[in-house]
């Protein structure tokens, strides 16, 4: 009601409310390879089409009389509470998003504010220390791109324990980068190098790779993270490394299988981070059609889920197919363009507006109030 009441004062939202508004105006304000770099995804694109269209084959039942004036939407993760059930997915590129270049520290800053923990990327322009200050007292979450490097990946992980992370996501889904024609078509990625480096660069034992800093050669320092960067030949059998690594909370990314759950919780994972990556590796049935049955599997081990969240209403459908918590990737990517940590905390809090009202009205007060029973199937 305020938000009508402050309308007729003449005061408007400083940013756009919808994810597609907030896209244009984005795409109007970046330069065109790095749009397309994040805009785009595999293929023809039918999987990040559908992880989208897939929210509109679910309609949540309403309940009246139920006294849900006042709702709590806060969730338990890893034995730490959290204000809301939203997350900030991983984005490599945030970093350049934002004119200052420091995407990250911006993304860090609205997590801060809101209190929505920041999955912090492998390849973040700053280093992750940098980025864990900036958060505040919110906690991060450090996700792994696991080199081919042992020790690589070994100090990655104990510099996110120092830097006081929450938890560790490994990311399986992209030990290569999917076929992406947007990409193909510009052929050529200027805008784009230079790129996200910093994180890796400020590594000793990657520093120790080099023949020559990556200050006074960033070029060969450049070819050599290329040459790190995936690992093809991860495996399950590489499970047990990876958690002996580190006695935080362990949660894998790009896990949609429910078989695949199981051996994830066998080798002593955590949680599982149900992801198609948005749809930018490979083309996949829409990541929310996988929901059910990797909570299934999971057995009580929390679930993050992400790809194709646009709205709050999305947000509660896939808390009501049994995730612990949501996350987004592009919605706040773009706030970060247009208006740095201010907006990204604008997408946040109009996301979790936009759920706590849709609970509400729909009469669930609380996210214990939502289950597979709410949603009906919409043909
Ligand atoms: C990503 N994503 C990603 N994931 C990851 O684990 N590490 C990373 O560095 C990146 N980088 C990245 C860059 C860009 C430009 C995008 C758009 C995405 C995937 C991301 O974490 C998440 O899975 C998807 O973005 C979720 O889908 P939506 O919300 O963008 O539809």
């Amino acid at each position: 009601l305020n938000i009508y009441l402050n309308g007729l004062n003449g005061e408007k939202p400083r940013y756009p409310v919808t994810c597609g508004d907030l896209e244009a105006l984005a795409a109007e304000k970046l330069d065109p390879v790095l749009y397309d770099y994040v805009a785009g995804g595999a293929g023809d694109e039918a999987t990040q089409r559908g992880n989208v269209t897939a929210f509109e084959r679910w309609g949540i039942v309403p309940r009246m009389f139920s006294g849900a004036a006042e709702r709590d939407l806060s969730v338990e993760l890893f034995g730490r509470r959290y204000p809301t059930p939203l997350m900030m997915a991983p984005i490599g590129v945030v970093g350049i998003m934002h004119e200052s270049r420091h995407g990250d520290l911006e993304v860090a800053k609205a997590a801060a504010a809101t209190g929505v923990p920041m999955v912090a990327s492998t390849l973040t322009q700053d280093p992750m220390e940098d980025v864990a200050v900036a958060l505040g007292d919110t906690p991060g979450f450090y996700q792994l791109y696991t080199p081919n490097d042992r020790e690589l990946a070994e100090s990655f992980v104990r510099r996110a324990e120092a830097a006081g992370y929450a938890g560790i996501v490994v990311t399986l889904d992209t030990w290569s980068l999917g076929w992406r024609p947007r990409d193909l078509r510009h052929a050529s990625m200027p805008q784009l190098q230079g790129l996200c480096l910093a994180n890796y660069f400020s590594d000793p034992v990657f520093r120790s790779r080099l023949e020559k800093t990556p200050e006074k050669d960033p070029a060969a320092a450049t070819f050599a993270w290329a040459l790190t960067f995936g690992n093809p030949a991860l495996s399950w059998d590489d499970l047990a490394w990876l958690r002996g690594l580190t006695g935080l909370p362990l949660l894998l990314k790009g896990i949609c299988h429910p078989d695949d759950v199981r051996r994830a919780r066998d080798g002593g994972v955590d949680g599982i981070y149900c992801s198609n990556h948005g749809g930018r590796q490979a083309a996949s049935a829409p990541a929310l059609d996988f929901l059910p049955a990797v909570v299934a599997a999971a057995e009580g081990m929390p679930v993050i889920f992400d790809s194709g969240v646009r709205t709050g209403v999305d947000v509660v459908k896939a808390l009501a197919l049994g995730a612990t918590a949501v996350a987004v990737g592009r919605p706040y990517g773009w706030g970060i363009t247009l208006g740095g940590a201010a907006g990204a905390e604008h997408v946040l809090r109009c996301l979790l507006a936009e759920a706590d009202l849709t609970m509400g009205l729909n009469g669930y007060r609380s996210i214990a109030d939502l289950s597979p029973d709410v949603l009906v199937r919409v043909p």
